[in-house]
């Protein structure tokens, strides 16, 4: 505890600005990994099992038939562990993502604007189901929009 107050001290000295520590505290506690501010697997997996349940069940995007074809390809089960294995370890967890790569898994697919967009919304759905925080709900959108198959 001592320490952190050290640190606390000269990191506030040295930007010359007055900053409470209790600040500079919750700073530190806000930039944990997203990972951790997800709840970890737990909290992920939760989020994920909600996520594709949702997107199996989509008939807008189950009109396009190389994604209904995938369905088969590919199960729910299957999904949703490899979807949460991605997004732990995108987001600073301690997994190790085994499975294709984005554009790999999803070029035969012709994923549109129009079905991202509807893949988007189902994601917001699950996380407000569980009330991920804004901030949060914010940086795995990020993560996700990098991890977007179509151009
Ligand atoms: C409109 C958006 C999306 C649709 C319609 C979609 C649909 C699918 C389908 C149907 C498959 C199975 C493909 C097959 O077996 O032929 C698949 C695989 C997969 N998707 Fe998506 N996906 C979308 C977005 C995403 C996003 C945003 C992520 C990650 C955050 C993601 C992660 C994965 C992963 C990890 C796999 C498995 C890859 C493997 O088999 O190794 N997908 N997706």
């Amino acid at each position: 505890m001592k320490t952190l107050f050290k640190v606390i001290a000269v990191v506030t000295f040295s930007a010359g600005t007055l900053v409470a520590p209790v600040t500079l505290a919750e700073e530190a506690v806000a930039k944990a990994p997203l990972y951790e501010r997800l709840g970890g697997l737990k909290g992920i997996t939760v989020v994920v099992d909600d996520f594709i349940n949702r997107l199996v069940a989509n008939e807008t995007l189950n009109k396009n038939p190389a994604i209904n074809a995938g369905r088969k390809s590919s199960p729910a089960p299957y999904l949703k562990f490899q979807v949460s294995q991605m997004i732990c370890e995108t987001t600073g967890g301690p997994c190790k993502y085994t499975g294709q790569g984005m554009k790999e898994s999803h070029a035969h697919l012709n994923i549109t604007e129009k079905e991202w967009d509807v893949m988007a919304d189902d994601f917001q759905k699950s996380l407000d189901k569980f009330k991920v925080p804004a901030a949060e709900q914010k940086d795995l959108f990020d993560v996700v929009a990098r991890q977007r198959p179509i151009s």
